[in-house]
């Protein structure tokens, strides 16, 4: 999933993520619930019809949001009280509330709210973020609408028994899908790839299972070896707009000198047909000047490259031919 936070992937209109091919976008119940606010979005007709989008969206459901964007928050049992980033006001976000605007929203898929706790942090902060998670897990159930999926999500921060527990735990309840949560908040990738390793498999088969917030090309191969169905990330998004472009060969700098008389495409290997017309001297152009359309190419560009990806690796599945696959993308 592209990641639109404030209901637009940066950049690129809801025509262009279709071209694309992609299928479902993620959006935020803290950023859309501030601004322009659940009722509006619900007045005129819902999340797909405000972006007019035709595909399916799925929201997180804040509490992560909040305690990485606000500054003044408080989490207990109840829930989550904070201080709006954008002009101070006071809010409060029970599971039950989080629930109601992903509905006003009309997402196909709505997340549990959860805890998800610092890395690093010690065993009992992660205990004790799981047990809230585990609190909140059946409160959030309780007021779903008939229309609405809702995914429970795994805590348990590097700790393998916390894990197996949550994991035990959320899949017992009737979730229609079910999420790894807390990875990926700065652990180093040694860390990041057992917790992955070690949940997925303990996570019910007949669900969908999902990463959240992963990740390189290399961690999403990682993933789906390990048995993860989806994904969202920033990264193709957040670093188009920092002018890096994924290549088979890595990431490159598109600002960087060395393109300035290049006139062809940044990757022989990666040509989409969004972006085939301007070649590398031409976005570097763009960046240097500091024109709108560099960042738009950009973006175009490594959604088109993650969204190959994801179609390769279904195919490679079907086809029986990972370890091609996973050859093709080792330097990514
Ligand atoms: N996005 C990335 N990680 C998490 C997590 O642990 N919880 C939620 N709600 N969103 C996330």
């Amino acid at each position: 999933m592209p990641v639109g936070t404030q209901g637009t992937v940066k950049t690129v209109g809801s025509e262009d993520i279709e071209g694309l091919g992609f299928e479902q976008v993620l959006s935020n119940t803290y950023h859309l619930s501030l601004r322009p606010g659940a009722d509006l979005v619900e007045q005129l007709g819902g999340l797909h019809r405000f972006m007019s989008w035709n595909g399916a969206i799925l929201t997180d459901s804040g509490g992560y949001q909040v305690m990485s964007l606000s500054n003044t928050r408080k989490i207990d049992d109840q829930g989550v009280t904070f201080r709006s980033h954008l002009d101070g006001s006071l809010h409060y976000l029970p599971p039950e509330r989080s629930i109601e605007i992903q509905g006003q929203l009309g997402v196909d898929i709505s997340m549990c709210l959860d805890e998800c706790p610092p890395y690093p942090c010690t065993r009992d902060e992660a205990a004790n973020a799981m047990r809230r998670t585990h609190l909140w897990a059946p409160r959030n159930l309780a007021v779903r609408r008939e229309t609405q999926a809702v995914f429970g999500i795994v805590q348990g921060g590097v700790h393998e028994d916390l894990r197996r527990e949550s994991a035990e735990f959320i899949s017992s309840l009737p979730f229609d899908g079910v999420a790894i949560g807390g990875v990926s908040v700065g652990e180093p990738t040694e860390m990041q790839y057992p917790v992955v390793e070690f949940t997925a498999p303990l996570l019910p088969a007949d669900k969908a299972r999902y990463l959240m917030g992963v990740g390189h090309p290399k961690d999403i191969l990682h993933g789906v070896a390990s048995g993860i169905d989806m994904f969202d990330c920033v990264l193709p998004t957040r670093m188009a707009r920092h002018h890096a472009l994924y290549t088979l060969d890595g990431r490159v700098n598109i600002r960087a000198k060395r393109w300035a008389d290049h006139n062809g495409p940044v990757d022989e290997g990666s040509v989409f047909p969004q972006t085939e017309r301007y070649s590398a001297a031409y976005m570097r152009h763009l960046f240097v000047a500091g024109e709108a359309l560099g960042a738009r190419l950009a973006t175009l560009h490594n959604l088109a490259f993650y969204a190959r990806l994801m179609r390769e690796i279904r195919e490679a599945i079907e086809q029986g031919t990972w370890p091609e696959l996973a050859a093709r993308y080792a330097q990514a």
